[in-house]
């Protein structure tokens, strides 16, 4: 009668971590890389918050999320020079830290275009990221994976997001066709706040 109970408690106990596996693996299967683009050069500042609550939430959920701080690289700005038109596969001309980048979007699923406001606009180290996009992360090139954005965003004054939106819409959803997963923004005392840092841990958390 023993052995009978011990063989149904190891069937219950089989069936019920099969199921439990079988729903891990669905949900990881959903699961994004997420590259976040961070245009901050203050390595503790708000966006680096704002940063870090949204990576802890995303991983809690089971993405992955590689954080570049653009600033920490050397990457220079376009030069217009249209060498990476002309040679297929197309590739830039300046070897220097936007190759990290590159791989990394071949990769990605989700990209986050997170800065400080610098005069109405994001920082012109992300800006000089963004323009090297013009290589290999263009129409009709978009890398494969790549399906969505998002923004984070952190200023001084309210209502300081024109410029960045501006490049959201034209760039990243209209050019590039990605769909806007959000725009967070904090200025003065939200900046840093545990509220606003609860925020981004929940979107993350959301994906
Ligand atoms: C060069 C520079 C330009 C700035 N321009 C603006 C601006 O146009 N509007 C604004 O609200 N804040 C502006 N700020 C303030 C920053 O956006 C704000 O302090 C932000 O929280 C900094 O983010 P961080 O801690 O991630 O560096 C500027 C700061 C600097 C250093």
């Amino acid at each position: 009668m023993l052995k009978v109970q011990e063989k149904i408690n190891r069937y219950r106990r089989r069936n019920g971590s099969a199921t439990r596996t079988a729903a891990a693996d669905k949900k990881k299967e959903n699961k994004m890389n997420i590259l976040v683009l961070n245009g901050s050069p203050r390595p503790q500042g708000s966006t680096a918050q704002m940063v870090a609550a949204f990576k802890e939430g995303a991983e809690s959920a089971g993405n992955t999320v590689n954080v570049v701080d653009v600033c920490r690289k050397k990457i220079a700005g376009c030069l217009a020079c249209e060498h990476c038109h002309r040679v297929e596969p197309r590739v830039c001309v300046q070897k220097d830290d936007m190759f990290e980048i590159y791989a990394l979007m071949e990769e990605a699923d989700m990209l986050v275009l997170a800065s400080p406001i610098y005069y109405h606009n994001i920082s012109g180290q992300l800006k000089c990221a963004i323009d090297r996009f013009y290589a290999n992360a263009t129409q009709p090139n978009v890398p494969p994976r790549l399906k969505k954005v998002a923004m984070i965003l952190s200023s001084g004054s309210p209502d300081m997001y024109t410029g960045a939106l501006f490049s959201m819409e034209g760039d990243f959803m209209d050019y590039l066709q990605l769909e806007n997963m959000g725009v967070f923004t904090a200025y003065g005392k939200q900046n840093g706040s545990p509220e606003k840092l609860a925020e981004l841990r929940a979107f993350g958390a959301s994906l």
